[in-house]
């Protein structure tokens, strides 16, 4: 009997902060030196593959609708071009007869690394469903091409970025326990190089010139002699933070707020407009975040490090059956 070649498989990817960003000179390309230390959230992004089908793409997830419906679902989304470049790797032609459904937890353009962590989970579910190696090892070339931040959502844990801050290495984070945060989300957007302009034309006003070269911190070993939350609230720290409050006074505010309701550090989380607050416990974070929401704002409470991609078990993890091939068709 002829075998079908029905396939269907699940995985997730994290979201990220940066815990630290400290910034260099400004290039000649246009872009900054940066060092960062970056930390994976379980914030999980989802993706179920099923195919062989008519192509769809389908968001849906724990974020308001219109945050959603903003996200684009034709050929031009990383989820697709994830599915291509695995394709083409493997000698693959076959990528777009797919069913791509996306569970999203990632706050959309709130500099978290959804889009990145949505390539990663989509690398490793269609590597699991055609039965090629899913391992972050055999992806990460792959991953590095879609985008800077994709390979770090394989490894998840915590990780070093120097170059622009994206040429990633997984630091070793044994030493350190679970962390507890609240994510404080804005509804107005921050572009990331009206925030590097910013910090150029303050540096400027300030009498210094961007171009110059600065020595950057060694993350990696401030990092290693990080045993508690409190030392890693003290390590904490973001050079565009004063740029992005010149752009969005209300952060300021925001960042107070927080260490009002008990926060032991809270921090422009990369070029914004996201704050991130660590806290001493998971009770602590979650009377805050419930103060915030009942508040009216939007906040999210979480833990990291978390894990990279995991395969998922789509018959028992399915957070809310049926709506496959929802948004069908290229458009
Ligand atoms: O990396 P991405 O394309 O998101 O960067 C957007 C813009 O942010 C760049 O065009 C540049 O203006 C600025 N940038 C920078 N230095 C970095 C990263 C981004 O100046 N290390």
């Amino acid at each position: 009997m002829k075998e079908m070649k029905f396939h269907k498989a699940s995985a997730s990817a994290p979201g990220k902060i940066n815990l630290v960003f400290a910034v260099g000179a400004l290039g000649d390309d246009g872009y900054h030196e940066a060092h960062s230390l970056y930390l994976a959230l379980n914030l999980r992004e989802r993706v179920d593959v099923v195919g062989p089908a008519d192509f769809g793409l389908s968001f849906r997830g724990d974020l308001p609708a219109r945050h959603l419906a903003s996200i684009p679902t034709n050929t031009d989304n990383l989820v697709v071009k994830a599915a291509k470049a695995l394709a083409e790797h493997v000698g693959r032609t076959d990528y777009l007869d797919n069913i791509f459904g996306v569970y999203k937890t990632v706050p959309v353009a709130g500099g978290m690394g959804g889009g990145s962590a949505d390539a990663a989970a989509t690398l490793a579910a269609l590597a699991a469903a055609w039965g090629v190696g899913h391992h972050p090892d055999q992806l990460a070339a792959l991953a590095a091409k879609l985008g800077a931040d994709v390979p770090f959502a394989l490894y998840g844990g915590v990780a070093n970025g120097v170059g622009r801050g994206d040429q990633i290495s997984p630091l070793p984070a044994h030493q350190l326990p679970d962390t507890h945060w609240v994510l404080w989300l804005s509804d107005q957007g921050l572009s990331t190089p009206a925030v590097f302009a910013r910090f150029d034309q303050m540096q400027i006003e300030a009498g210094g010139d961007p171009r110059a070269a600065r020595d950057l911190p060694d993350l990696a070993a401030e990092f290693a002699a990080v045993n508690t939350a409190s030392d890693l609230a003290a390590m904490m720290r973001n050079d565009l933070q004063a740029a992005a409050i010149d752009l969005l006074p209300e952060l300021k505010y925001k960042i107070e707020h927080f260490e009002k309701l008990g926060a032991l550090k809270a921090m422009v989380s990369g070029s914004g407009p996201t704050i991130a607050a660590l806290c001493q416990s998971a009770e602590v974070a979650k009377r805050i975040a419930d103060q915030l929401s009942h508040d009216g704002e939007h906040a999210i409470a979480t833990t990291g490090p978390a894990e990279g991609t995991i395969i998922e078990d789509l018959e028992t993890n399915e957070p809310d059956e049926g709506d496959f091939g929802l948004n069908h068709g290229a458009n």
